[in-house]
C-alpha cells in the first residue's frame, strides 16, 4: 500500500555489486525499494539490508529477459509499496571472450539480458509513470556504451544498445512535453562480483580495468541521478576520456587497446575450471556487493563528485571571485584616494 511521503524505488540486479550497494543507499536514504533479481539468497539478504535500515522492501525473482515477468514484478511493488518514482535498470550479464571463440547463444543471451532487459524494465516504468506524468528511469550506463573495448564485444554493443534506445525515447519524451524523465550514469570500473562470476573463455581470471572503484561510488551517482535527473552523468576520470576524447581519435584509441586491453582485463592468476557462471543461472549463495579487488579499490571519485556539483561549484566559484574582485576594488580605490589626497588631488580622492 502507498505510504504517505515515501518514495518507491525499483533497482533491477539488487542481489549484488553496484544495485545491491544501491540499494542500501536509497533504504537509508528514505525511500523503499523494490528489488529484482534471479538469485534468491542475495535477493532476500539485500531485502533484510534494506528493511534494517528503515525502508519497507520486497524482493522479487524474476529474470529481466522475460518482458511479461518484469511487467508482472512491477505490479507486485505497485501493489506491495506503491507507486514508483523511480526505475532503475542495473542488471547485467558479460562473456570474456574473443569475439571468434563466442557462441551465438552467448551473444543472443547478453543481449537480452543487458539490451532487452533494461528496454522490459523502461516498458514497465512508462506504463505506469507516463499516465501519472511523473518519474525518473535510471540507466546504469558504462563508459563501454560508447567506446568498445576488446574481449567483451557482446557487452559492449548491448550497452551501445541500450543508449541508443534511451536517446530516442528522451526525444519522444521531450516532443510530448512529459515530465518523465531518462538518465543515464556511465560508471567506470568497479569492485563488484561480476569479475568472479562472468562467464570467462580467457586464460586468466578477469579484472575491472583500472583504475577501480567500490560499488557505494557508483551507489552515490545512481541516487543523485535519481533525485537530480539529467541527461547524462559521468562518474570517474576515465569515463570522460572514454567518451569525450576517444571518439576524436578513434583508429589510435582501436591501437592503444589492442596492445593494452588484453592485458588490463586479466589478473596473473590462472581461471578455476569449478568456478560457475552467471549467464543462464544465477550463481547460489549471496555475494554482497564488493568484488575480489577491496585493496586496489577507490572509495571516492573527485570526478564524479565534480559532475554531481558542477553548477553548484561554479556558482559558488563565481561568487567567491566577485567578492574578491570587489574587496580588491576597494583596496585599490582606497589607495587611489590616500594617493590623490597626498597629492592636493581633492577631485581625484573623491572630495
Ligand atoms: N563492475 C564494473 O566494472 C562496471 C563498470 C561499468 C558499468 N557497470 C554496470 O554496473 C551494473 C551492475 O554491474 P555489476 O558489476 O554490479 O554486476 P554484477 O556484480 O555481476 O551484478 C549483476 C546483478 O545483475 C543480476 N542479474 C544478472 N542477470 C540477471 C537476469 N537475467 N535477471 C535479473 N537480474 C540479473 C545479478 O543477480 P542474479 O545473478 O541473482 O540474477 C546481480 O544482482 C551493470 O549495468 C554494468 O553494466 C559495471
Amino acid at each position: 500500500m502507498p505510504e504517505p511521503g515515501r518514495r518507491v524505488a525499483v533497482i533491477t540486479g539488487a542481489s549484488a555489486g553496484v544495485g545491491r550497494a544501491t540499494a542500501r543507499l536509497f533504504a537509508q536514504r528514505g525511500w523503499d525499494v523494490g528489488l529484482l533479481a534471479r538469485g534468491a539468497d542475495g535477493l532476500e539478504a539485500a531485502r533484510r539490508e534494506a528493511e534494517v535500515l528503515g525502508a519497507r522492501a520486497i524482493a522479487v525473482s524474476v529474470d529481466v529477459a522475460d518482458a511479461a515477468a518484469v511487467e508482472a514484478a512491477a505490479s507486485r511493488i505497485e501493489d506491495a509499496l506503491g507507486p514508483i518514482d523511480c526505475w532503475i535498470n542495473n542488471a547485467m550479464v558479460t562473456v570474456f571472450s574473443p569475439v571468434k571463440d563466442l557462441r551465438p547463444r552467448e551473444i543472443e543471451r547478453v543481449t537480452q539480458v543487458t539490451y532487452l532487459g533494461s528496454v522490459h524494465g523502461t516498458l514497465a516504468a512508462l506504463k505506469r509513470m507516463l499516465p501519472r506524468d511523473r518519474g525518473v528511469i535510471v540507466q546504469v550506463g558504462s563508459a563501454l556504451a560508447y567506446r568498445s573495448i576488446p574481449l567483451q564485444a557482446a557487452y559492449c554493443g548491448a550497452k551501445h544498445a541500450v543508449q541508443g534506445f534511451l536517446e530516442s525515447l528522451r526525444c519522444e519524451l521531450l516532443h510530448d512535453h512529459s515530465r518523465v524523465r531518462v538518465t543515464m550514469v556511465q560508471l567506470p570500473a568497479l569492485n563488484t562480483p561480476q569479475f568472479g562470476w562472468v562467464r570467462n573463455k580467457l586464460a586468466r581470471r578477469p579484472q575491472p580495468v583500472p583504475p577501480i572503484y567500490q560499488p557505494e561510488v557508483a551507489a552515490r551517482a545512481i541516487l543523485w541521478a535519481a533525485e537530480h535527473p539529467k541527461r547524462e552523468y559521468n562518474v570517474g576520470y576515465m569515463t570522460t576520456a572514454a567518451i569525450v576524447r576517444g571518439p576524436r581519435a578513434p583508429g589510435l584509441v582501436d591501437r592503444y587497446l589492442a596492445r593494452t586491453g588484453y592485458a588490463a582485463q586479466q589478473t596473473s592468476e590462472p581461471v578455476d575450471p569449478r568456478q560457475a557462471d552467471n549467464l543462464f543461472e544465477p550463481v547460489l549463495g549471496d555475494h554482497g556487493a564488493h568484488g575480489a579487488f577491496d585493496d586496489r579499490s577507490h572509495r571516492g571519485s573527485l570526478y564524479g563528485w565534480w559532475s554531481r556539483h558542477k553548477a553548484a561549484a561554479l556558482a559558488g566559484a563565481t561568487v567567491i571571485g566577485l567578492l574578491v574582485r570587489a574587496g580588491a576594488d576597494r583596496r585599490v580605490r582606497g589607495r587611489l584616494s590616500r594617493w590623490a589626497r597626498s597629492r592636493g588631488f581633492r577631485r581625484l580622492a573623491g572630495r
